[in-house]
C-alpha cells in the first residue's frame, strides 16, 4: 500500500512527533503537512533532528484544500476548536480523518460546549465520530472515517480501568485517578507555568474538578462499565519533558489478592502488543515507556482497594503512536506497522 497522510498543525510536539512515525512507516509514501505561523518553511528548520529523515515543506492553512486532495488520510494535530471544521473539510472530500484535539472526543455537543467554553465546530460530525482507544474499541474503529484520538490522561486511566469495570469487580462510585504528567503535554506554545523555572523541581496539582478530561474519561469508563461510573480525577504537573503516571484507586467488590489481581490483568491484555503488566514485585516506571507505543499496568490489592499503576509516554501512546495504530486499523494494516520499532528509552 502507498499511503498518503496529510499532518496538519506540523510544527506542534503532536505533530513533530507524528512525522518521526510515519517518515519511517514502512506504506506511507508521502507527507504532506501545513501550520499556522511556518507556511514556506522547511520543517527541519523547525525541527533539525528530522533532517534526512523528512524533507518536508509547510504549507499554510489556505493551502488545506491542496493537501486533503494530496492525502488518503489527515491527521489533525490541532487545538480544539480549530480541528472542527478541518475535519468538516477532510470528510467532505471524502478522505479519512484522525483528530487529535479533543473536538469529537465527547459524543455530547451540550457536554462538549459545557467544558470547553467554546461552541463545536461541526456537530453533525459527532454522530459518526469514534473513540480511538484500539484495545477497548478495536471493533467500532474498523471501516470508520473520522476517528477521535482519545486524551493523554484518559488513554492511561481507562487501560487501567477497564478491567475492573468490564468485570465488575469495583464499586463504581469509589474510582479516584491520580495522575501525573510532563510538561510536553500542554503542547509547544509559550505558556508561563511551562517555563524552566515555573516547572523544574516542582510539582503541583492543577485542575481539580475542573481539568476537561474529566468528562471524557467518565463517560467511557460508564462505556465500559455498561452503566454511570462517578470518577475522581486530579492531574499533576511533573518536571520531565514526556510521560504520565496515573495510579487508579477503587474498592473492591469481591474478595481478591494482589496475585488474582494481576493475573486478571494479565489475561485481560495478553493479546496486546502494545499493553504489558508488570511482573510479581514490579510497579511501572515512565522510563519502560518513553519515546514507545507502549502501556505498562502494575496491579495490586491494598486494604481492600485495587490500586493500578499506568504509565504512557503522552506524546506516542497518549497521541501520535495510537493515532497510527487507529490509521493501521483503518486501512486494513496489520496494527502495529510502523510502530513495533519505536526505540526503548535507554
Ligand atoms: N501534547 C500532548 O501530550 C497531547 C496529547 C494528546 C493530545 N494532544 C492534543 O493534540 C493537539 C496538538 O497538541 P500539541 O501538544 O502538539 O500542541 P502545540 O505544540 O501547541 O501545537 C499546536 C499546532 O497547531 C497549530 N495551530 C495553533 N493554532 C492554530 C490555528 N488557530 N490555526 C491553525 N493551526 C494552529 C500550531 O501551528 P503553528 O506552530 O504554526 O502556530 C501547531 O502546529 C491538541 O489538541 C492537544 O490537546 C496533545
Amino acid at each position: 500500500m502507498a499511503l498518503r497522510v496529510g499532518i496538519v498543525g506540523v510544527t506542534g510536539y503532536v505533530g513533530e512527533e507524528l512525522v518521526r512515525i510515519l517518515c519511517h512507516h514502512p506504506e506511507v509514501s508521502e507527507i504532506t503537512a501545513a501550520s499556522k505561523d511556518f507556511a514556506g518553511t522547511a520543517l527541519d528548520r523547525v525541527y533539525p533532528h528530522l533532517r534526512g529523515h523528512a524533507e518536508i515543506e509547510i504549507m499554510g492553512m489556505e493551502d488545506l484544500g491542496e493537501l486533503i486532495g494530496r492525502s488518503d488520510v489527515v491527521f489533525l494535530a490541532l487545538p480544539h476548536r480549530v480541528s472542527a471544521p478541518v475535519a468538516q473539510q477532510v470528510i467532505e472530500k471524502g478522505k479519512k480523518v484522525i483528530d487529535l484535539a479533543a473536538d469529537f472526543r465527547l459524543p455530547e455537543q451540550k457536554v462538549y460546549e459545557e467544558w470547553y467554553q467554546v461552541e463545536h465546530g461541526a456537530p453533525a460530525l459527532l454522530k459518526e465520530a469514534v473513540y480511538g482507544l484500539p484495545e477497548l474499541f478495536r471493533e467500532e474503529i474498523k471501516g470508520k472515517r473520522l476517528v477521535a484520538n482519545p486524551g493523554c490522561y484518559p488513554t492511561s486511566a481507562l487501560l487501567a480501568l477497564a478491567p475492573l469495570l468490564k468485570k465488575r469487580l469495583v464499586d463504581r462510585s469509589s474510582v479516584i485517578i491520580d495522575s501525573k504528567s510532563g510538561v510536553s503535554g500542554a503542547g509547544r506554545s509559550l505558556k508561563l507555568g511551562s517555563l524552566f523555572a515555573e516547572c523544574n523541581e516542582n510539582m503541583k496539582a492543577y485542575g481539580l474538578g475542573t481539568h476537561r478530561h474529566t468528562p471524557e474519561i467518565t463517560h467511557y469508563a460508564g462505556v465500559l462499565a455498561g452503566e454511570a461510573v462517578d470518577i475522581i480525577f486530579t492531574p499533576h504537573l511533573m518536571p520531565v519533558s514526556r510521560g504520565i503516571i496515573s495510579t487508579v484507586y477503587a474498592k473492591l467488590s469481591s474478595n481478591l489478592d494482589s496475585c488474582s489481581l494481576r493475573q486478571i490483568y494479565q489475561d485481560f491484555y495478553a493479546d496486546e502488543e502494545f499493553v504489558h503488566v508488570a511482573l510479581e514485585g514490579e510497579m511501572p516506571e515512565t522510563k519502560w515507556v518513553v519515546g514507545t507505543n507502549r502501556c505498562f499496568l502494575g496491579a495490586v490489592v491494598n486494604r481492600e482497594m485495587a490500586v493500578v499503576v499506568s504509565v504512557i509516554d503522552n506524546l506516542v501512546k497518549g497521541a501520535a503512536g495510537q493515532a497510527v495504530q487507529n490509521m493501521n486499523l483503518l486501512f486494513e494494516l496489520p496494527e502495529n506497522t510502523g510502530l513495533q520499532q519505536l526505540g526503548l528509552y535507554p
